[in-house]
């Protein structure tokens, strides 16, 4: 089995070990990938984008299967393109990821909005904004309790969102977005919602096009600093299982939002292929979807990958090819604590190249490295991102699953090294809870 994985950061390196881990595996590329991934396989120097080099590259290389890590290529409509280059030339790569309609669910903000309404999938109540009617903006944030929730409705890197209390701050920052080019063309349209008070959580599915499985809860932890202080990150850390996703509120999110999505796209004639990601908030017991995203997320994956018993290629062939409902899903009971460790100065100015050390001599079983924002330079391993590496540490509970976490931060060390110490503390009162 020939694999070609697409990116580049802690989410492909744990698909990377996942793989490498199957008993089906044969080779693994990986375009462009880390110093971490090039142990796992053999890093390609490709675009993910240009998806005529992507389809040379698998044609050439004797690709059976196919994986977009992240979200670009799959809502540049890469699946689509792979399915019509096998139609016309008679080749048979297959893809473990949703197509380009599934892919506006987190393409388009106010697509996945549109699709939540008709489908009854409890979400915040919305309104979206162009060119044409932004004069009736500021009659519609009237009407909403601040603070005010304003979204880019195209792909922004993670930061087309803005929350602020202030009105005038909300109309300026809107005006911005949709005529100033705040986030180029992604905001030519914004979503304005209603602002959800609760606890964050994600679910993650997969779905095969005609049945879904559920894998795993987790908490993303997004700010830079303790006590979720300072500006957003792509994720300083994560927890899985989440604990206060107990049987009454999964049992919700399944059957009030994941059963109607998947349900929703097929009805379309779209039925959803790949990884869904879930993100959550929990509104005194009621969850509420804030996003949709049709990948597996980063640090998530780090949390989550390390719980899966289940053989990768089984899991990615079963999505590719159906019979995901036939799948022996099998997920540790352990907690799983992930913290990422990032360069100074993230999510602002970084300097790339320092040199890392790791003292893999004294790791356990239950721990993890996995390489994000790293690169191999005359046989170093050195910095190349904000965030560096993520460590994983599975254990009985939040608290000793986190301290093996810091123990493994603290054999790794780089100029700059930064990283949160409270992971996953807040959840301490719902394991006490659910005990
Ligand atoms: P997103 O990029 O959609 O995940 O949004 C970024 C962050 O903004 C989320 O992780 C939430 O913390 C927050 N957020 C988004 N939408 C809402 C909402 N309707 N109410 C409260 N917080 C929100
Ligand atoms: N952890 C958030 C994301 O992957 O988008």
């Amino acid at each position: 089995m020939n694999i070609l994985l697409l990116g580049s950061g802690g989410r492909e390196h744990a698909f990377s070990r996942a793989i490498n881990q199957s008993k089906h595996f044969s080779r693994l590329f990986i375009a462009p990938g880390n110093a971490g991934t090039s142990n796992c396989g053999e890093n390609v120097d490709l675009n993910p984008l240009k998806l005529d080099e992507v389809y040379s590259f698998c044609v050439e290389n004797k690709i059976d299967l196919l994986i977009p890590g992240n979200e670009d290529p799959l809502v540049a409509g890469i699946v689509d393109f792979i399915e019509s280059k096998n139609l016309e030339f008679g080749t048979s790569i297959k893809v473990a990821g949703p197509n380009k309609f599934c892919a506006q669910l987190e393409g388009s903000k106010d697509f996945a909005k549109a699709f939540m309404v008709k489908n009854a999938i409890p979400t915040a109540l919305y309104k979206t904004f162009d060119a044409t009617n932004i004069h009736e903006s500021e009659d519609y944030l009237k009407t909403l309790t601040p603070p005010y929730v304003l979204k880019a409705d195209g792909l922004a890197a993670g930061k087309g969102v803005i929350i602020t209390s202030n009105f005038q701050e909300a109309v300026d920052t809107l005006n911005e977005m949709i005529l100033g080019g705040m986030f180029g063309s992604a905001s030519k349209s914004v979503v304005i919602e209603e602002f959800l008070d609760g606890i964050e959580i994600s679910v993650f599915a997969i779905g095969d096009g005609e049945n879904y499985r559920i894998l795993a809860s987790a908490k993303d932890y997004k700010r830079i600093f303790d006590g979720d202080l300072g500006p957003n990150t792509g994720g300083m850390g994560a927890i899985s299982p989440v604990p206060f996703a107990d049987e009454v509120f999964m049992s919700k999110v399944e059957n009030e939002i994941i059963k109607p999505t998947f349900e929703g796209l097929r009805k379309e004639g779209n039925p959803f292929k790949g990884f869904l990601f879930l993100g959550l908030m929990n509104v005194a017991g009621q969850p509420k979807v804030i996003e949709y995203n049709v990948r597996m997320g980063d640090p998530e994956t780090e949390a989550i990958f390390p719980r899966l018993k289940t053989d990768m290629i089984e899991m990615l062939l079963a999505i590719a090819d159906g019979g995901v409902d036939q799948l022996a899903l099998e997920i540790d009971n352990r907690t799983a604590a992930t913290i990422f460790l990032v360069s100074g100065g993230y999510p602002g100015d970084i300097e790339k190249g320092k040199i890392i050390q790791i003292d893999e001599t004294k790791n356990k079983e239950n721990q993890f490295i996995y390489h994000a924002g790293t690169k191999l330079t005359n046989g170093e391993i050195v910095t190349n991102g904000g965030r560096v590496i993520a460590v994983t540490s599975l254990n009985s509970d939040i608290k000793s699953a986190l301290s093996d976490s810091n123990e493994l931060a603290e054999l790794i060390n780089f100029d700059g090294k930064f990283y949160r110490r409270d992971i996953g503390l807040d959840l301490l009162k719902y394991e006490n809870e659910s005990i």
